[in-house]
């Protein structure tokens, strides 16, 4: 071991105070197998925290650029971190993992584990990943799985490795699963919530935990444990926002206002008030992915996961919803055009995967519209010259524009010239981003989710004053119109 090693600066992503923050390791020769968000993130992170970081990449057209100084994704701060410590060496990329797991006492293991069509994770470059690292490893070494996997997997992983480490090198598993949010990995990496570290073996404990400044929060548990708190983690999360679509949808029709509803919920500190915002459904990488991972997980013990699978039927539904909206505004969709803003599936990253607006994009499609679509950053070949570089274009000749991620610079549009451009003005703001009252002043209709409409106000009080008066009333409840008001009140 060397000497105690120091934090640098903080990210430029990173806040001025935290749960946790900077601190200091005793540096230790690591491996990063995969240069994904994961692995760059935790490679980068961990060079910053005084480690010797080798980081190996098997995609040669993503080690060129990483070797060329570039940075395959868009994640705020970590080019610089990246720059910084291809300068001061702690942190190389390279093809060759013999070459990276020389004298490597950890090696993380940072690769996809993607859905299989059938919902059922693919571990295949997991496995990989594991016995090219345990063969390739001159001395004994603890593979640490970063990547999410179902319960179970260290368990065998470490058989698999124990069969291609040299005779004389133990390759032992431990689980660390990564809870790094896209578009705020560097900020998530130096302030998590907590670090959790699953395994069986005390003895791999300090090595593993010892990856991170002992200030920061730590689990420790058993590998199972720590594996199934990855998938219960981001089900819950798939929970809280697909509970706030149904109570959006609800105010909806109540005529009531969401983003009062579910702050009187949130500021309920059992509940807290993170996740609770409607929207087109939740998208990206991890989220669809763990909730699909969790089913079949629990379908392999036999349990249904009814909740989980509820979830997954709201989040559906929430995108759906959007295609119905549209429709009530525009009538029939063949034959219209239309402009979505933001492919990317959050604001702040390039990621498209399982973009609800992608889904959007190809149910307006499929439905005989035409779209024209705009995100600052992220890219999407297949659209060709239906993706514009500018969201005025996108709205140009547009009966409806539909803003489906909330990049801050939509918050900052023009309401007029938004106006001018369209042929239509139906503005369906799926992030509620938009200040509904100028863009109506503009001359456009904005529908955004979960905000009522005011003539839900009458029929929704029906049914309360049936559950008042004794008496039936003398006006159908399912014909009566706001002017039967008083007849329903019996005045
Ligand atoms: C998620 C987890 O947050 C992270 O801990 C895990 O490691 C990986 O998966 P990420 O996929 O980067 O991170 O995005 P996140 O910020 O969690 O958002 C996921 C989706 O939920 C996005 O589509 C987002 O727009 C949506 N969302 C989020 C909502 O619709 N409402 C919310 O209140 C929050």
């Amino acid at each position: 071991m060397g000497t105690t090693g120091t934090l640098g600066t903080e990210p430029s992503t990173g806040p001025s105070t935290g749960p946790a923050g900077p601190g200091q390791v005793e540096p230790q020769q690591v491996c990063v197998v995969g240069a994904g968000y994961v692995g760059l993130t935790a490679a980068a992170g961990l060079a910053e925290l005084g480690h010797a970081v080798r980081c190996v990449e098997s995609n040669p057209g993503r080690l060129a650029t990483l070797a060329g100084g570039g940075i395959p994704i868009h994640e705020p701060g970590l080019d610089e971190l990246v720059a910084k410590h291809l300068g001061t060496g702690r942190l190389s990329f390279t093809g060759d993992i013999e070459a990276a797991m020389d004298g490597a006492e950890v090696a993380l293991l940072c690769v996809g584990t993607p859905p299989r069509p059938d919902g059922d994770p693919d571990l295949r470059q997991l496995g990989r990943a594991a016995a090219q690292a345990a063969a390739a490893a001159t001395r004994d070494v603890v593979l640490v799985v970063k990547s999410t996997v179902p319960p179970g997997s260290c368990e065998a992983l470490e058989l698999l490795a124990a069969g291609h480490a040299r005779p004389g090198v133990r390759a032992s598993v431990a689980s660390n699963p990564e809870f790094l949010r896209e578009g705020q990995a560097m900020r998530d990496f130096f302030f998590p919530d907590r670090v959790v570290v699953g395994v069986d073996d005390p003895a791999l404990e300090p090595v593993v935990a010892g990856l991170y400044p002992k200030e920061w929060p730590l689990l420790v548990c058993d590998r199972r444990s720590a594996e199934l708190v990855k998938y219960a983690s981001n089900t819950f999360l798939a929970v809280k926002i697909s509970f706030a679509n149904e109570v959006a949808a609800l105010c909806e029709a109540l005529g009531a206002d969401h983003s009062k509803v579910l702050t009187g919920v949130g500021l309920d500190g059992r509940i807290g008030g993170d996740f609770l915002k409607p929207g087109p459904g939740f998208g990206g990488s991890c989220l669809p992915k763990d909730l699909s991972g969790f089913i079949a997980v629990a379908g392999s013990m036999g349990q249904e996961a009814t909740l989980a699978r509820a979830v997954r039927e709201v989040n559906d539904g929430s995108r759906a919803s959007l295609v119905g909206k549209l429709e009530a505004a525009l009538g029939p969709l063949s034959g219209k055009r239309v402009g979505v803003l933001g492919l990317a599936f959050k604001p702040g990253t390039d990621d498209v995967r399982h973009s609800p607006a992608l889904g959007l994009v190809e149910d307006l499609v499929a439905l005989g519209a035409s779209v024209q679509a705009h995100d600052p950053v992220a890219s999407v070949p297949s659209l060709g010259d239906g993706q514009v570089d500018d969201p005025y274009e996108a709205a140009s000749g547009a009966d409806a524009v539909v803003v489906v991620t909330a990049w801050p610079e939509y918050g900052d549009l023009d309401p007029g010239r938004l106006q001018r451009c369209m042929e239509g003005h139906v503005v369906l703001d799926a992030v509620n981003l938009l200040d509904a009252a100028a863009f109506g002043a503009a001359g456009l209709d904005v529908y955004g989710v979960g905000r009522g409409h005011p003539l839900s106000v009458a029929p929704v009080l029906w049914r309360p004053l049936e559950w008042m008066i004794d008496a039936e009333p003398t006006v159908s409840l399912d014909e009566a119109g706001p002017e039967d008001v008083d007849v329903l009140a019996g005045r």
